[in-house]
């Protein structure tokens, strides 16, 4: 029987690719999308790819999505939490509506996937939890404060689920730590400060200025979604799982200082469980 996974953000980029890349595998893959109509008719000749509608913001969009998939199969294997969105501005720039915005789909969003498709994940014989978050979950980032905020917690509620979800539930974690990728999140991004007045005349200017110089350099070859859908087929038949994988050698190389010690994670992790849990 062909294994299911479920992916938010599956219309473009990191998450359309790995359900391209796993429907191809003969995976059956259902894409979580906020436009099923549009992306069902681009992608109907492609087998075992199923877009269904998923509102990481909205926990009623998210049960019904995983009640269809459970209505169907009766399960998941792998639960992927992807969807999300950067963020390009001062904590002292930007207004509480977009802090709220950022945190709604990068935080909330994982949490809200996570409680509706557990329950599901719990019916595998072997599940697998994996969000999305960024070199940026682990290092801090000038001007990117706000988005570094939202996957450094995600960071910390993948860690903490990882030390018994295991030993209870059968189920491995991953944090999927990419660094630069070549999808619409720069312009996403880029787009955002430009409709909300572009570079501010204030205090934050000369750092602004100053990070976009080196930006342009520093993003000279970002990673294809394609390669990094090749490292999730990678992270399926690891064992054991990795807690945290990076999935570049630049953005290997980034965090180096920060995870050089553990750098699959596993063993902080295991540490953990065995001081708090004795498992
Ligand atoms: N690209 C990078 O350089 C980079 C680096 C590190 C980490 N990441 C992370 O990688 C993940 C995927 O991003 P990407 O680079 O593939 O960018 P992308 O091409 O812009 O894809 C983002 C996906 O998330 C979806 N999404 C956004 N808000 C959503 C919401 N509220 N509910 C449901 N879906 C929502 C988008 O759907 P719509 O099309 O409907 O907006 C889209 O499918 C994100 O978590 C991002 O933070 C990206």
């Amino acid at each position: 029987m062909s294994k299911i996974i479920a992916i938010t953000g599956a219309s473009s980029g990191i998450g359309l690719a790995t359900a391209l890349k796993f429907a191809e595998m003969g995976w059956t893959v259902y894409a979580g999308t906020r436009n099923v109509e549009r992306d069902q008719e681009q992608y109907a000749h492609q087998a075992n790819l199923h877009f269904i509608k998923m509102e990481v913001t909205s926990p009623a969009s998210m049960e019904t999505a995983f009640a269809a998939i459970d209505k169907n199969h009766g399960h998941l294997d792998v639960l992927f939490c992807n969807a999300g969105f950067g963020f390009l501005r001062a904590l002292g720039q930007a207004t509480m509506e977009e802090i709220h915005h950022v945190f709604d789909t990068n935080v909330y969003g994982v949490m809200h996937t996570i409680r509706a498709g557990l329950p599901l994940l719990r019916k595998s014989d072997a599940g697998h939890l994996v969000a999305t978050t960024s070199v940026g979950g682990l290092v801090g980032q000038p001007l990117n404060e706000i988005y570094c905020a939202a996957k450094f917690a995600v960071e910390g509620l993948l860690e903490s689920l990882a030390t018994y979800y295991k030993p209870t539930f059968n189920i491995d974690v991953t944090l999927l730590e990419p660094g630069a990728i070549a999808t619409n999140f720069n312009n996403i991004v880029l787009g955002h400060v430009q409709k909300t007045g572009g570079i501010l005349e204030d205090e934050y200017k000369p750092i602004i200025t100053q990070y976009l110089e080196t930006f342009a350099k520093r993003n000279s070859v970002p990673q294809t979604s394609e390669s990094v859908a090749e490292v999730m087929v990678k992270l399926m038949d690891m064992d054991p799982k990795p807690l945290r994988i990076r999935t570049s050698e630049a953005a290997e190389a980034f965090v180096q200082y920060k995870v050089s010690q553990d750098p699959t994670g596993l063993d902080g992790m295991l540490n953990t469980r065995k001081l708090h849990l004795n498992m």
